[in-house]
């Protein structure tokens, strides 16, 4: 069959294909991110799969595949070993997104500064800044060897050729929105074009073992295709995040071939490159206030990691007719429901009290775990009681105001004892699962009449 040129449209947010072009997604329901693209159909796809095998492989039992333990090595950076699941696994294709501006280049510049440092060869190919931009932030993070290399370029077939030549153990593309290759007729960035560089890339991380990792930049515009295009092409997918204003830094996985997902890396950025945060829960807490209504410490859960944040609530009289309620990190239902559930279930009506509800460092929580949290910020605020403040609170908050159990309560209360807590407020239903907690003083409740008492 002959190549045909065929004309298709796709969505530069979830990368869904029709053949008109239409104002709204149907798949992803974004508006407007249709984007005419001309794809080549027949012969390639014929030249691939026509050259028959010698030998058909025959299909094998578990028992006669060979376990073989991938040899993953250390980034030297534990926060993001942490997130991989362990370390980098050779042969991985990793995908780094965020907004512009997050960090991804200079913590994976940090990347390739550990690798180098431990005598591995990495490549860093760039597509968007240039080798002058890049040695000048090389400088402020600190200093390399010789085992890094870097290279200005866009053109796919080149880089597949410095890869195969060069042989290095780690790549990082930065960023594939810039990369392009001939045999593809649609502008960088396109879906088709960010699709077919991943496959590339992908054949190589495998063919060579060496860990590929990808930078995708998260557009709004939708001229550009997301990294959500490729997010099922790749083993591993990393969303680094952050309150662009703040300086911590969240690097979170959403998708892991080879670990768990749900893990987070904590980071600050610094004037020297990024800083592993180590204890975030003592992070979090800079600044609390003391003998301040309205604040408790809850504890939430990140992947496997417990985390204690100071929830706030400000509660105040209404000007006008309509009660106003702000939610910044966390769930606005959520808050709606809990402040009926107060009303219903304890009488504090709230309907002339305008209500904002803040969690502290610009970290954004959907846990179930910190409705109990809440619900003694707004009591607090609102009844004007301070809280005592080397008490910490976790729970579920139910319709009838009752106090549900919450996964993994042992670590939650571990945590808060390793930061001098002494009273921890918690699910009845979780108090047999916590052991060991001599020197915290466990209260388990059950509705939250009884955990407003604790006030
Ligand atoms: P960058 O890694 O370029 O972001 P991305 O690749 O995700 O677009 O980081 C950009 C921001 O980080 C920029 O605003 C400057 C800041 N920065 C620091 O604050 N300290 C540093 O040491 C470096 C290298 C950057
Ligand atoms: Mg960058």
């Amino acid at each position: 069959m002959a190549a045909k040129n065929k004309t298709v449209y796709f969505c530069q947010n979830c990368g869904h294909e029709e053949n008109k072009w239409l104002g709204q997604c149907p798949a992803c329901k974004e508006w407007n991110t249709f984007v005419e693209e001309t794809v080549v159909t027949g012969a390639p796809g014929k030249a691939r799969g026509g050259t028959k095998r010698a030998q058909t492989p025959r299909a094998l039992t578990l028992r006669e595949i060979e376990h073989v333990q991938e040899d993953r090595y250390s980034s030297h950076i534990a926060e993001l070993d942490r997130v991989l699941g362990g370390g980098i696994v050779p042969g991985s294709l990793v995908l780094v997104g965020g907004d512009p501006g997050i960090g991804k280049s200079t913590l994976l510049l940090q990347v390739c500064q550990k690798l180098a440092g431990d005598e591995r060869d990495v490549l860093y190919i760039s597509g968007e800044e240039s080798l002058h931009q890049i040695k000048m932030r090389a400088e402020r993070i600190g200093i390399f060897n010789d085992h890094l290399k870097l290279l200005c370029e866009t053109d796919l077939d080149t880089i597949r050729e410095t890869i195969e030549r060069e042989k290095p153990q780690a790549v990082v593309i930065d960023s594939i929105q810039t990369m392009s290759s001939d045999l593809v007729s649609s502008a960088p960035g396109s879906v088709s074009q960010v699709r077919d560089s991943t496959n590339v890339l992908l054949q190589l991380a495998k063919g060579l073992a060496v860990t590929v990792f990808v930078v995708g930049h998260v557009t709004k515009e939708g001229q550009v295709a997301g990294p959500r295009v490729l997010e099922h092409m790749v083993d591993t997918v990393l969303y680094f995040e952050g309150e662009r204003y703040a300086a911590y830094r969240i690097l979170r996985s959403v998708k892991n071939r080879f670990g768990p997902t749900h893990e987070i890396g904590v980071f600050e950025m610094a004037s020297d490159g990024l800083k592993e945060v180590a204890n975030p829960s003592e992070y979090m807490l800079e600044g609390k206030p003391q003998e301040a209504p309205g604040s408790v410490v809850v504890c939430c859960m990140e992947g496997t990691r417990p985390m204690l944040v100071e929830v706030q609530a400000l509660v105040a009289r209404t000007n006008f007719g309509y009660p106003r309620r702000t939610a910044s990190g966390c769930d606005y239902n959520r808050l709606n429901l809990l402040i009926a559930v107060l009303s219903k279930r304890l009488g504090i009506d709230m309907s002339d009290e305008d209500a904002y509800v803040n969690i502290a460092g610009g970290i954004k929580l959907n846990e179930p775990a910190i409705d109990l949290g809440i619900i003694l910020a707004l009591v607090s605020s609102y009844s004007n009681k301070v809280i005592d403040e080397h008490m910490i609170a976790f729970g579920e908050v139910g319709l009838s105001g009752e106090i549900r159990g919450v996964t993994m309560p042992q670590q939650r209360v571990l945590e808060a004892k390793k930061l001098g807590y002494t009273t921890c407020l918690l699910p009845q239903a979780s108090l047999r699962q916590v052991k060991g907690a001599e020197g915290i003083r466990l209260i388990g409740v059950r509705h939250i009449e009884e955990a407003v008492a604790q006030i």
